[in-house]
């Protein structure tokens, strides 16, 4: 069973280089029209550069289909201009991979809010951003695959990155609100958290694991995710050729009443609020209440 793209428009953000450069080829390879987004700026986000360009050139030179963007994510109107070109040109937008990403690293304590303000308005708001652009598009079609694109730091946390993990933390929060919303019009929503050798990873990732890390190790899980049969809601850890499933969880945890229903009561029943067995992963935020009413009555 190969997968393929064939009839399909693909955008993906932040695809001059690395992860996304990846994903296009890859898409472009399979069949897909791709849209190469990206604005060409340092790791920092500042500058630009004809980034894109070079990838489309690449994409057309083994014969794909695919145009430049050179928008940026944080601006919605040009996020809007872009869907409406690639709709223009190819009659419809079918999936999304929102993989567009900066880095402003440092210690909370030396973090000014400018750079909490500026990191989390990339990833979080220009992902919000970009799927608000194609979201009635998707509706109207009854089809969309949509890739969020998240982090270790946002699921797990690394020092030196609050503002980036609280921005990939909000995209896998985005995804389990979407892929509700998405559920009746065909549209699903997942997220992935890459491991990969890039410019943003140059100064972490030693340098003999660049190759294992290349970024073509990743986008067997992305190209998947927003395939036909892709699941919805999940969050998938890629690296290296290694994929992972990664989930929130809820413990069965305890009723507490009468003199127990106090600080005094969670502190000593905190083992068993905490104990993971019997463990589930809602499937929606519903649910949890659902849960709770079900411990009232039991
Ligand atoms: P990269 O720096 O090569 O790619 C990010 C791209 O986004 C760059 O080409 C940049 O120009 C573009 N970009 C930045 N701001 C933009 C904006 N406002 N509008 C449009 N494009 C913009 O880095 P990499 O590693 O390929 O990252 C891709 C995504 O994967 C990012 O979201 C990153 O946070 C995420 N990620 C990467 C990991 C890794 O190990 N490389 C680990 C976890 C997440």
């Amino acid at each position: 069973m190969t997968i393929r793209f064939d009839d399909k428009v693909a955008i993906v953000t932040g695809a001059g280089g690395g992860l996304g450069r990846a994903y296009a080829l890859e898409l472009a390879k399979r069949g897909a029209k791709v849209v190469v987004n990206d604005l060409g700026g340092a790791r920092d986000g500042t500058g630009h550069s004809d980034a894109a360009l070079q990838v489309v050139e690449e994409i057309k030179a083994v014969g794909g289909e695919a145009m430049s963007n050179g928008g940026s994510v944080t601006e919605y109107d040009q996020m809007v201009e872009m869907v409406a070109k690639a709709k223009e040109a190819w009659g419809g937008v079918h999936i999304l991979i929102n993989n567009a990403g900066v880095l402003r690293d440092k210690s909370f304590a030396k973090m000014e809010p400018e750079d909490f303000r500026f990191v989390v308005d990339v990833h979080l708001n220009g992902s919000a951003n970009v799927t608000k652009a194609v979201w009635e598009t998707m509706r109207e079609q009854a089809y969309g695959r949509i890739l969020m694109t998240a982090s270790s730091t946002g699921l797990f946390g690394n020092f030196g990155q609050a503002n980036y993990g609280a921005a990939k933390l909000g995209l896998a929060g985005l995804t389990k609100t979407l892929y509700l919303e998405g559920a009746k019009y065909n549209i699903r929503v997942n997220t992935l958290a890459p491991v990969a050798g890039t410019r943003m990873t140059e100064d972490i990732l030693p340098e003999e694991a660049f190759k294992l890390f290349a970024p073509e190790n990743v986008a067997p899980a992305a190209l998947y995710l927003v395939s036909e049969d892709a699941p919805s809601n999940a969050i998938v850890g890629a690296g290296a050729g290694v994929f992972q499933a990664s989930y929130v969880t809820l413990t069965p945890g305890v009723r507490l009443t009468g003199e127990e229903l106090s600080p005094e009561g969670v502190a000593a029943h905190w083992a068993q609020i905490t104990d993971r067995s019997g463990e589930i992963v809602p499937n929606s935020g519903t649910e949890q209440s659902m849960l709770i009413m079900g411990k009232l009555q039991g």
